[in-house]
C-alpha cells in the first residue's frame, strides 16, 4: 500500500545518483515529486535540463506523478522558486529531501577561493535556502489552521564530514555543518510538527565511481547500487517516523547507522582563570590514555595523474 500518497515532496538534485533514487521511491508511495536538478557536471559547473526531465518521464511512465525544476538551489531566488513551484503546482508541500551536492577535492595548500566558495554554496547554502522558504510556508499554515503540519525534511551530509577526511577541507566542513544543522532545524521546526534528519549516504555514482568503481557479479546484491539509500529516507517521511527527528544516519547497501558527535570526554577546573603555568602541570589530567592528536590513516599510493579518487 502506498504511504505518501497525496504528499508533496522536493527532491534537490534528483536526476541523477542518490537524489534520482529518493524521487522515484517517493513517486511510487504515491507523492507528487519535484523533481530538482541543475543539471550540471560532478564539480558543478556547466547546466543541462535534459537530466531532470529525464527522472520526470520515467516517474510519469511508470504511472507517478512529478515536475522538473532546474533551479541552483544554492541561488536565493532559485531556491524559493522551487519551493513555490511544489505548493503552486500541487497545492502544498510536505517533503523536502536536500541532496544536491558536488565535489572541488584539493589538499588546503593547494585550494582556491573559488573551489571553497563553491562547495560551501552549493551545500551549506542549497541546503538553507529551500528549507528557509519551507520552514516559513509550514511555520504560516501552522499559525492558520492551528494543527502541526506533519512536514519532513531530510539533508544530505557525508561520512567525510562526520569522520574528518582530509585532501576536502570545502567538503568536510560543509557537510560536518549539514550534520549540525538538522540538530538545530529540529529544534526550532518540531513546534510547528517538522522533523529534521539527516544522512551520510553511501553509494557508488558518479562522484565516487573511482572509489566504489568495481560492481559485484551478475545477480549478487550490489551494496554500492544508489537505490539503495532511498528507503531510510522515504521511512523518515513516513508517518511511523514522526517522533524521529535531529538525527543523523550514515546508509549504504543494507546498512542504517545511528551516528551521534561532539560529546565532553574530561574536563579540568578551577574557579579562578588558569594560568599557563598551571596548565603546564594540568593539562595531560584532560587526555589520560587518550591521543593527543588524531590518528592518521597511512597515506594511499598515488594514483597515476587524472585519475585521483573522489570520495565523499
Ligand atoms: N555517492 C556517495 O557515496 C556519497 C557519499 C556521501 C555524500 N554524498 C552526497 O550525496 C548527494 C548526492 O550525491 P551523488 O553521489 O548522488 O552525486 P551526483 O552527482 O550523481 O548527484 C548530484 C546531483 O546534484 C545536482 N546538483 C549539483 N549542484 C546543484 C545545484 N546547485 N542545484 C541543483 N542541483 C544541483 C547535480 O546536477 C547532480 O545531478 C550529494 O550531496 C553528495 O555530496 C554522496
Amino acid at each position: 500500500m502506498a504511504r505518501l500518497s497525496g504528499k508533496v515532496a522536493v527532491v534537490t538534485g534528483a536526476a541523477r545518483g542518490i537524489g534520482r533514487g529518493h524521487a522515484m521511491l517517493l513517486a511510487e508511495q504515491g507523492a507528487s515529486v519535484v523533481v530538482n536538478d541543475l543539471g550540471g557536471e560532478w564539480d558543478g559547473s556547466g547546466a543541462d535540463q535534459r537530466p531532470a526531465q529525464l527522472a520526470v518521464d520515467e516517474i510519469v511512465s511508470a504511472g507517478g506523478t512529478a515536475v522538473a525544476n532546474y533551479d541552483d538551489v544554492s541561488d536565493w531566488e532559485g531556491g524559493q522558486r522551487l519551493i513555490n513551484q511544489a505548493i503552486e503546482t500541487f497545492g502544498g508541500l510536505d517533503i523536502v529531501i536536500c541532496n544536491a551536492g558536488i565535489l572541488r577535492d584539493r589538499m588546503t595548500f593547494n585550494m582556491t577561493e573559488e573551489e571553497w566558495d563553491a562547495v560551501i554554496r552549493v551545500h551549506l547554502k542549497g541546503h538553507f535556502v529551500p528549507i528557509r522558504r519551507a520552514a516559513t510556508y509550514w511555520r504560516e499554515r501552522n499559525k492558520e489552521t492551528g494543527e502541526p503540519v506533519n512536514g519532513r525534511v531530510v539533508l544530505t551530509s557525508s561520512e567525510s564530514g562526520l569522520f574528518a577526511n582530509p585532501g576536502q577541507l570545502n567538503y568536510d566542513a560543509a557537510k560536518s555543518g549539514i550534520a549540525t544543522m538538522a540538530i538545530v532545524l529540529a529544534k526550532e521546526l518540531a513546534r510547528y510538527g517538522v522533523t529534521v534528519n539527516a544522512i551520510a549516504p553511501r553509494a557508488r555514482t558518479r562522484l565516487t565511481e573511482n572509489t566504489f568503481g568495481s560492481r559485484p557479479v551478475e545477480g549478487d546484491f550490489d551494496a554500492r547500487d544508489p537505490d539503495n539509500v532511498a528507503p531510510w529516507v522515504v521511512w523518515l517521511c513516513t508517518e511511523e517516523a514522526a517522533h524521529v527527528t535531529g538525527q543523523n544516519f550514515v546508509v549504504g547497501g543494507g546498512t542504517v547507522q545511528l551516528v551521534s558527535g561532539w560529546r565532553v570526554d574530561s574536563a579540568i577546573e578551577k574557579d579562578q582563570r588558569w594560568t599557563l603555568d598551571e596548565l603546564d602541570d594540568r593539562w595531560r589530567e584532560l587526555f589520560g590514555d587518550r591521543p593527543t592528536a588524531p590518528v592518521q590513516r597511512p597515506a594511499p599510493p598515488r594514483p597515476p595523474a587524472g585519475t585521483e579518487p573522489r570520495s565523499p
